[in-house]
């Protein structure tokens, strides 16, 4: 860390505070704020939208310059080059593997797939017309139930059992939650399938024929798992890191990150893009539609557009759109009507001032539910599938924190209600 200062004078007083600065490998200089307390001030900022949380070594952004960086590798390499097992090994241990060192990574987390058989009776509480995103809440939350006395934080090999465990079965929870909302019976793991093959076997296979897997979609299916594995201090991510920073376990932990997620503003965007695109129907009413985003009385937004941090396009959006073409072509669905709608509706949202002057860019959920779609994926899954993805970025940020310093997160407030007062009873109450 640099030696640079700032430096705070205070009102009323001729107090200067001094605080340092930190430089990092990349991107902004940060103030470290800790001493305000000592001076009687907190910091205000509401939506974090100035703060860091913490300091990490997984994922860089740079949102004016479009960069998102895994461990230093552009995302736009990995997705052209790498898988997403791949990603995630590099994402948990730092570096890429060897071919040894992922044959095993590989080997591992497929001989973890399975759930414990009583998982499946969780499933029976829920309704069948529940949320699937409600249902994988409920599921992943229950997990901490399964490992909770197997599980010291403290302990690396522990909490590496946990990252292999939740990577590998998320999968095959996610792929439940959709069998039982179809009421058709839930799929055993193949351990003979890639990541990506195994979990369409998971959500289309039956037990009355052998799965017949596109390399086209599971490809695609890979791409999404890749192009949402992680994300800096985001929503979901920083849930994560606070309820892993009062030592709770892994798994409730994870299930926090899912229910953070699923917010239309965060990853319930991709559901709310599909519904949006839908409820457009064709482009001769997208000028309808972007003068009510553009309508401050109207509460309406263009889902998939802007972003907290980019402010250029997100690069993961650029892939999306490629891919989006790539398998649409595959599947001779390149006439997708909503694909068309989607492209139009970039078009004119780019050249109009409002989205210029506010920076809004389509962001990673504008393309990846045409993808979806096109797999066969229904939409009301479309946030689970991102809480797969996300999952390996979730337990890295929490391993990361876990396995260095940190201590219990626990914000302040600008406090603007009642001054003290005395009870009044109840007789003397007008
Ligand atoms: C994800 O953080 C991450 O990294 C998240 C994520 C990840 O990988 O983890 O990237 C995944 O969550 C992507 C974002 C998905 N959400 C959406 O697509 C929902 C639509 N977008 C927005 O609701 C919004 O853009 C956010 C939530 C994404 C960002 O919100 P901010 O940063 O708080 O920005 P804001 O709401 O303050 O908006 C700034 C201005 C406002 O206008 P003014 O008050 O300045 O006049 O831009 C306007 C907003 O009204 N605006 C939009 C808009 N998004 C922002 N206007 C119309 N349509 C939109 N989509």
């Amino acid at each position: 860390m640099t030696n640079k200062k700032a430096t705070i004078s205070l009102p009323e007083t001729d107090a200067n505070i001094e605080l340092s600065i930190y430089s990092g490998t990349m991107g902004p200089d940060v103030v470290d704020v800790g001493s305000l307390t000592g001076h009687g001030l907190f910091t205000y900022d509401p939506g974090f939208v100035s703060t860091a949380s913490c300091e990490s070594q997984i994922t860089y952004i740079d949102g004016d310059k479009g960069i998102l960086l895994h461990r230093g590798y552009p995302i736009d390499q990995l997705a052209e080059s790498s898988n997403y097992l791949e990603t995630c090994y590099l994402l948990l241990y730092g570096e890429l593997p060897t071919h040894e060192q992922y044959e095993q990574f590989v080997s591992v987390i497929q001989n973890h797939t399975m759930v414990h058989e009583q998982i499946r009776t969780f499933f029976n509480g829920f309704r069948r017309d529940a949320h699937p995103m409600a249902v994988m809440c409920g599921v992943v939350g229950a997990l901490s139930a399964f490992y909770h006395d197997s599980l010291d934080i403290s302990n690396e090999r522990h909490r590496e059992i946990a990252a292999y465990r939740l990577v590998a079965k998320i999968p095959t929870i996610a792929a439940m939650c959709y069998k039982f909302s179809v009421g058709q019976p839930f799929m055993y793991p193949d351990n003979q399938l890639s990541y990506s093959e195994n979990f369409l076997h998971m959500m289309f296979g039956t037990p009355c024929e052998p799965s017949k897997i596109s390399p086209t979609l599971a490809k695609a299916m890979d791409r999404i798992f890749l192009l949402h594995a992680d994300h800096e201090q985001n929503a979901s991510t920083s849930t994560v890191r606070l309820a892993g920073s009062s030592g709770a376990n892994p798994f409730a932990c994870i299930a926090a990150g899912i229910v953070a997620l699923w917010g239309p503003s965060h990853g319930g965007a991709n559901e709310a893009v599909l519904e949006m695109l839908q409820e457009i129907g064709d482009v001769s009413r997208i000028d309808e539609y972007v003068a009510r985003a553009k309508d401050k009385e109207d509460p309406f937004r263009l889902m998939g557009f802007g972003h907290r941090v980019y402010k250029n396009f997100d690069p993961r959006a650029k892939v999306m759109k490629e891919s989006a073409d790539e398998v649409l072509q595959e599947l001779g669905k390149e006439n997708d009507p909503l694909l068309a709608i989607a492209k139009r509706l970039e078009e004119i949202a780019l050249e109009d001032d409002y989205f210029i002057s506010k920076k809004l860019y389509p962001n990673v959920d504008f393309y990846s539910g045409i993808i979806l779609k096109a797999i066969g994926i229904p939409t009301s899954m479309f946030t689970v599938i991102f809480a797969v993805g996300r999952t390996v970025g979730w337990i890295a940020h929490w391993n990361e924190m876990i396995s260095g310093n940190y201590r219990i997160g626990r914000p302040r407030q600008l406090y603007t209600g009642q001054a003290q007062r005395d009870f009044v009873p109840m007789k003397k109450r007008s």
